[in-house]
Order: C-alpha cells, then sequence, then structure tokens
C-alpha cells in the first residue's frame, strides 16, 4: 500500500507523528511536509523532537493569504499526487495544509483519511471550521478524536462504516515524551498562548487581552512564548508596552511546552491543540474564545470561555481562584481522547479499510 501523509503546520507534526512511526514500518510510506510552517521553532524542532523522517516532498507553500496559501499547496500537492500516484492520502485537523492537500487528492479520486475528524465549535467566522467542515465532506475514511465528534459527524451524514475508532493520536505523542518532561514544581505561573486572527488581528481584543494579562501578571507569573503572528500583530497595533510585566519568550519546543502545561496553575489560550494537552495532563484552563470545540472541558471550571456571553477574562481568574481544587479535578477526571496505543489502532483501521 503507498500512502502519502500530510504535516506542514505545528499541530500536525505533533499529532501525526505517532501514525508516522506505526505507519513507516507497515506500508510504502510518503510524507510531504507543505512548508505552512518553517521557522525552525515552529517547525523543525518539533520534527527531531518527536523523531519524524525526513520528508519525501518538501512543497514550500510557506505563508500568504488563505486563498493564496491554500491554493499553493492544492497545485503542488496535485503535481506531487500526480507523480507519486498513492492509494491513499491521510491529513489531519483544520489546517490550510490539510485543505489544499485534501482537495487536490479527492479532485484526483483519491481517497482521503481525515484524523481528528467531527471537530465542531459551529462558528464559521473561524477558518478552522470552515476547512474542517469542507474536508469531511470530501473525505472516505474519519477519525474522530472524541464521541462528541462521532456525533457531529453522524449528525452530518457520514456513515457509520466509515467512521474508524474513536480517540487522539496526540495521547501517543505526549506518551512518547513523556520520560522527558521536567518534573520540576515550579507551578505558580499561567502559561499563555495566543494565535488566532480574531485575537490578534483586532487591536481592541488584542489590547484588552494583553492588559487583562498585565494585571493577572501582579500576582502571579505569567509565561507567554509569542507565536510569529501575534508577534507581529503587537508590533503592528503599537501594544508593546502592555508587554511590561509578562515573560515573553520566542515560539518553545514541544518538550517544554508540555513541561509548562504539565506544572502551570492554569493555562489562558485560544489553541484548540493546547486545550487537548492541557485535558490530558490535567491542567485547567481558561479559553480565549467564545465557544470551543472540546464541549467535555465545560464543566466544573475545568475549562471557561472568557468570550462567552457575560465573561470576561478577570472574572474567569477569579471563578478558578475560588474553585481552583474542583477545576483541577474536574480537568484530571477527563478522559476523552482514548488510551495510549490509539495510534497503533487507527493504523490497523487504515490498513484493514476497503
Ligand atoms: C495555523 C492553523 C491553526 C493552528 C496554527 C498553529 C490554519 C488556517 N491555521 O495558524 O489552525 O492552530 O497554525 O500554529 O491553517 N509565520 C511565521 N513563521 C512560521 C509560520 C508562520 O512567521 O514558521 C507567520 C506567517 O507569516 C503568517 C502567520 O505567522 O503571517 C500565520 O501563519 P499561518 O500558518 O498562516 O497560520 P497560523 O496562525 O500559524
Amino acid at each position: 500500500m503507498k500512502i502519502v501523509i500530510v504535516i506542514g503546520a505545528r499541530p500536525t507534526f505533533i499529532d501525526l507523528a505517532p501514525i508516522i512511526h506505526h505507519l513507516k514500518d507497515r506500508s510504502e510510506l510518503l510524507i510531504y511536509n507543505t512548508g505552512q510552517h518553517y521557522d525552525r521553532e515552529m517547525a523543525d524542532i518539533f520534527i527531531e523532537q518527536l523523531d519524524i523522517p525526513a520528508p519525501y516532498r518538501n512543497l514550500d507553500s510557506k505563508s500568504g493569504t488563505h486563498a493564496q496559501q491554500t491554493s499553493r499547496i492544492m497545485v503542488r500537492c496535485e503535481e506531487a499526487l500526480l507523480e507519486d500516484k498513492p492509494d491513499m492520502i491521510i491529513v489531519k485537523g483544520d489546517t490550510n495544509s490539510a485543505l489544499g492537500a485534501a482537495l487536490a487528492a479527492a479532485k484526483l479520486k483519491i481517497p482521503v483519511i481525515h484524523i481528528e475528524a467531527g471537530c465542531r465549535s459551529f462558528d464559521k467566522t473561524l477558518p478552522e471550521e470552515i476547512n474542517r467542515v469542507i474536508i469531511t465532506h470530501i473525505s472516505t475514511l474519519h477519525f474522530p478524536p472524541t464521541t462528541n465528534c462521532k456525533v457531529n459527524l453522524l449528525n452530518e451524514g457520514i456513515k457509520d462504516a466509515d467512521i474508524g475508532i474513536i480517540g487522539h493520536p496526540v495521547i501517543d505523542s505526549i506518551n512518547l515524551l513523556v520520560d522527558r518532561i521536567s518534573n520540576k514544581r515550579y507551578n505558580n505561573y499561567y502559561y499563555v498562548t495566543i494565535h488566532r486572527d480574531f485575537n490578534t488581528d483586532n487591536k481592541d481584543r488584542l489590547r484588552y487581552i494583553l492588559s487583562s494579562l498585565n494585571k493577572i501578571a501582579e500576582n502571579r507569573d505569567i509565561i507567554f512564548p509569542i507565536h510569529p503572528r501575534t508577534k507581529k500583530r503587537i508590533e503592528e497595533h503599537g501594544l508593546n508596552e502592555l508587554l511590561s510585566n509578562i515573560i515573553i519568550k520566542p515560539p518553545v519546543d514541544y518538550i517544554t511546552s508540555l513541561s509548562l502545561i504539565k506544572h502551570a496553575y492554569a493555562i489562558i489560550t485560544d489553541s484548540g491543540g493546547l486545550t487537548k494537552e492541557a485535558c490530558i495532563l490535567g491542567t485547567p484552563l481558561i479559553t480565549l474564545r467564545p465557544n470551543t470545540e472540546w464541549i467535555e472541558t465545560l464543566q466544573g471550571y475545568a475549562n471557561q470561555l472568557a468570550f462567552a456571553d457575560g465573561n470576561n477574562i478577570l472574572d474567569c481568574i477569579k471563578n478558578l481562584d475560588e474553585h481552583y481544587e474542583e477545576a483541577k479535578a474536574s480537568m484530571q477526571a477527563l478522559n476523552i481522547f482514548g488510551q495510549i496505543g490509539i495510534s497503533r489502532h487507527i493504523v490497523d483501521n487504515i490498513l484493514e479499510y476497503k
């Protein structure tokens, strides 16, 4: 079986590494790296830490508007797929890399396997929501990370027979590095990440977030590795002075990120990936969005939506302080992404699928 697997943006390196490890011994595996993320700290460091083999093709698509980035990935994938003629292609999640590759493959009648299928925020203002909905409807086999994601797929008319085992390969990515996660027990800090366009591109929203963080930092450290998009916008909007109380870092590698998650008092983020990892490692969360794909986490203060109606960031912090033990226990009790070893089962399903 000749299989193409598509990586290229930071979360695809993380989540697909264990699938790649299992598939490379059991199929002829061709890795395409779209190059959506290209800085060493956004790409290579993850490839190295997760021991991903050198890609068969580098498509070098880089940044641009959504249409520019997605269409470049489509065109370059189509050329590569026409030459390589795989039996199937695997994409993960909701990035422009996944959409561009899936569209190119589907139109060449190459079956598309979708990992992390059925996540929905039901918010079409998010580019990721548009991407994931389209990918669902051009894919042939779907792997939902949670039971709720499977329900979403069934509700959109996907047949049960075309849905694989439930679970998320990130469980195995974390397990791969578990021995290297720091045991240092400094936990009096918030770990913060922000990169979604609706938070970074609107000056008032970004100013509100940064001034709230600055206030929070009076009582507890804020460790904030800055995504390139966010760094650019803070400079463009002239908001640098709002970072004065905050511990700013360049984007961190995966082992450091997992260590920061594990030992944080709590996480403040707009990242879906970090939400999954916080849930698996049992750390409470404040989400800088009005909604989340991981609705199971919205219980017992485990995860609060800072931009849902009537909420604000400082109220969420106050709630968390008042209910901290409940929040931590609720997050630790959640077990929604399956068990260690899920990636091998996903690969079994893929290789058995007719
Ligand atoms: C993308 C994904 C998002 C995922 C995130 C993780 C889409 C639509 N979004 O968002 O779902 O959560 O990756 O990081 O695919 N840049 C650099 N260096 C890099 C990469 C990007 O400077 O190595 C800059 C680019 O110039 C660009 C900006 O960061 O302006 C955004 O990058 P892009 O890949 O378009 O989207 P992300 O915001 O990273």
